[in-house]
């Protein structure tokens, strides 16, 4: 996990509050107790009989020490899984393909969006990619540059952005501070949108839309759909 340093902080702070967006209203997603990303993860795992997983971003192993499958990787610049590598780069050296992947890397729009896109390449038939941290609850949570101890990133952004696209089928499943769950298959609720550039979508408009550009479905019914 990156370092955080105070003053850094709170210069990021002033900048964001000056420069991008205030909004102090919060949302509230109550989120189920006692069920965790790697639940979700050995769900589809078990049940598509699936061989392969890959994990981006593995901190402490926290999900990746959990995840019982045959063959696993996980890549981290910093610690966990069993690559020391960014995702770039080791999105341009792999050759392997897998059937469920796990995004929980850098959260900026950025690179989320890039390895989502790389991730599709790589991706088995009838496979999955998961997203961790879609769901901020306040400003603070998403901001970039990062302000806040306790933080999801603008990742959220990103999947606005995928909801648009024909041939990507995308739910948030509302667990664990928001999973997305990617599927290359027609989209069943394309999300309909004027944005140019995503990455400068507003909190604001996040926090009145979300369950309409997230595509939200709770756990039990994500279980019964996947
Ligand atoms: C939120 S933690 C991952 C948590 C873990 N997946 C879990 O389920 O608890 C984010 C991790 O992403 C790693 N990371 C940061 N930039 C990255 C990059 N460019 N490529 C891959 N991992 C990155 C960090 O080192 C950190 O360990």
């Amino acid at each position: 996990m990156e370092k955080l340093n105070f003053f850094r902080l709170l210069i990021n702070r002033i900048y964001y509050f000056f420069f991008v967006e205030r909004f102090s209203k919060k949302l509230i997603f109550d989120f189920p107790k006692n069920i965790y990303r790697w639940d979700l993860i050995q769900f589809l795992i078990d049940k598509h009989k699936f061989q392969n997983y890959l994990e981006i971003g593995c901190d402490k192993d926290q999900s990746f020490s959990r995840i019982k499958i045959n063959n696993k990787v996980g890549v981290d610049p910093i610690s966990g899984g069993t690559i020391r590598t960014s995702s770039n780069n080791f999105f341009i050296k792999n050759k392997d393909t897998f059937d469920i992947i796990f995004i929980d890397g850098l959260h900026h729009y950025h690179q989320v969006l890039k390895d989502i896109n790389n991730s599709l390449n790589i991706l088995n038939n009838n496979g999955f990619i998961l997203v961790h941290d879609c769901l901020p609850r306040t400003l603070a949570q998403q901001a970039v540059p990062r302000y806040r101890g306790s933080w999801q990133g603008d990742v959220w952004k990103a999947i606005v952005e995928l909801r648009t696209i024909k041939n990507l089928d995308i739910i948030t499943c509302k667990i664990d501070f928001g999973v997305a769950i990617i599927r290359k298959k027609k989209n069943q609720n394309p999300l309909e949108i004027d944005c140019v550039n995503f990455s400068k979508l507003k909190f604001k408009n996040y926090y009145y839309n979300h369950e309409k550009l997230m595509n939200i479905v709770d756990y039990k019914k994500t279980l019964e759909t996947l």
